[in-house]
Order: structure tokens, then sequence, then C-alpha cells
């Protein structure tokens, strides 16, 4: 990957992260994860990896557009995962409203797939709300495929999907995963001091 001068940095979740995380939660999401659930998985679960995506330069926020430059935070987005035994989960990804629309949801989720991919992950799934067409339509290009329907499964009372891809024995997908991490990382301009990810 060659970024020459990056815009953005992709590295792991530190505890100075959680306000800000838990503020974009909240915009983000009708039921957000309180404070303590982040201290719990970036602190105390070892199969939970939590990666952020950060801007590394304000002033160079005008090449996107003005109005993100006023209400511009450092903190853009967020994913995050766990792998228990051959199990992978996505557990959260989110980006600020003002951010979307441009790779940077697709290019954190393929963090979280290569993850699960170099952790032994065989198969990785996650949960999405029936109404939430934009992140299906996102799962559905990695190839995420409805597994079953669970009744009742948000606090609003909504349903989830779960949705599942299997990763083992799957190099072409593996494969493909990797080039389009490493494709976005350089159009993005992102540069990747998540440890984690260095391999992937
Ligand atoms: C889901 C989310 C992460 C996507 O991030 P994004 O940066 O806006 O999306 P990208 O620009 O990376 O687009 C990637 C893919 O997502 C889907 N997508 C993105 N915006 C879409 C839209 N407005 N309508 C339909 N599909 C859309 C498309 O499949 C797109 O790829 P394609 O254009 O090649 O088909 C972002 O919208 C978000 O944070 N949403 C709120 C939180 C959330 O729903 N998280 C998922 C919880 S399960």
């Amino acid at each position: 990957m060659s970024v020459d001068t990056p815009l953005f940095n992709l590295r792991a979740m530190e505890g100075r992260d959680i306000p800000s995380v838990v503020s974009v939660d909240r915009q983000v999401f009708r039921d957000p994860w309180p404070e303590s659930a982040y201290v719990q998985e970036i602190y105390f679960n070892p199969n939970a990896h939590y990666f952020v995506l950060e801007l590394l330069d304000l002033t160079q926020v005008r090449r996107w557009y003005e109005p993100r430059r006023r209400q511009a935070s450092r903190l853009i987005g967020f994913v995050g995962m766990r792998v228990e035994g051959f199990r992978g989960h996505i557990s959260t990804l989110a980006l600020r409203a003002e951010w979307r629309g441009h790779r940077l949801g697709e290019f954190l989720l393929l963090v979280a797939i290569n993850q699960a991919i170099s952790d032994g992950a065989h198969v990785l799934g996650l949960e999405v709300r029936v109404s939430n067409a934009v992140a299906q339509r996102l799962y559905a290009k990695y190839d995420f495929e409805r597994q079953s329907q669970l009744r009742g499964y948000y606090s609003d009372g909504e349903d989830a999907y779960y949705l599942q891809v299997r990763v083992e024995d799957n190099p072409d997908y593996c494969a493909r995963v990797k080039q389009r991490y490493e494709a976005l990382a350089s159009d993005l301009q992102v540069k990747c001091s998540a440890r984690e990810t260095q391999g992937a």
C-alpha cells in the first residue's frame, strides 16, 4: 500500500477514544452502547479488535467539502469485531453521517473481515436491522447471506437479520477482500497504524 500524504489514520481503539465513540454511537444508533461496553471490549476481551478511523489533518478536509470542516471531529468512524472459536462476529460498524458515501464504511468493513481471516475465523456473522437497507447492501457486496430473522432483537422491538459469510476454504474471497482493502486504503489515503491489520 502506498499512501504519500495520508488523510486518514486507521488504528486500534484506545480508552481516550471512548467519549467520541460513544457520541458517534448516540448519533447513529437507536440503541447505543454504554461507555462500559467499550471499556469491557477494548480492555478485557482478548478476542476483540476495535478500530477507529480518524482524520489526520483537519486543514485537508477542504478537499472533501467545506461543511465537514466546520463540524469536523478527528474521529470519523469505527468498527468492532471478535473471534470466538472459529466464529467471527462484527459487533459494530458506524460512520459519522457527514462522512458517508465515500467508501469509508466499506473500508472499515474490510478491516473487520481481514481481521477475522487473520484470527482464524471460519465464518463471520453479524446482526442488522431489517429496515437497514444501506448496511444490508454493503454486507451483500461482501457475500454475507441471511441465515435467520431474530424476532424483537433490538430494544425498540425491531427484528434483526443474522447474516453470515464463510471465509474458511474460500481463498478467492480472502484474496478479493485483501485486494479491495489495499486498493481502498490507497485511494482514500488511509495510513494503517493498526498493528493487527498490517499483515492483512
Ligand atoms: C452502513 C455504513 C457504515 C456504510 O458506510 P458508507 O461509507 O456510507 O458506505 P460506502 O460509501 O462505503 O458504500 C459501500 C456500499 O454500501 C452500500 N451503500 C452505501 N450507501 C448506500 C445508499 N445510500 N443506498 C444503498 N446502498 C448504499 C452500497 O452497497 C455501497 O457499495 P456500491 O455503491 O458499490 O453498491 C454507514 O452508512 C453507516 O454508518 N450507517 C449507520 C450505522 C449502520 O447502519 N451501521 C451498520 C449496523 S449493522
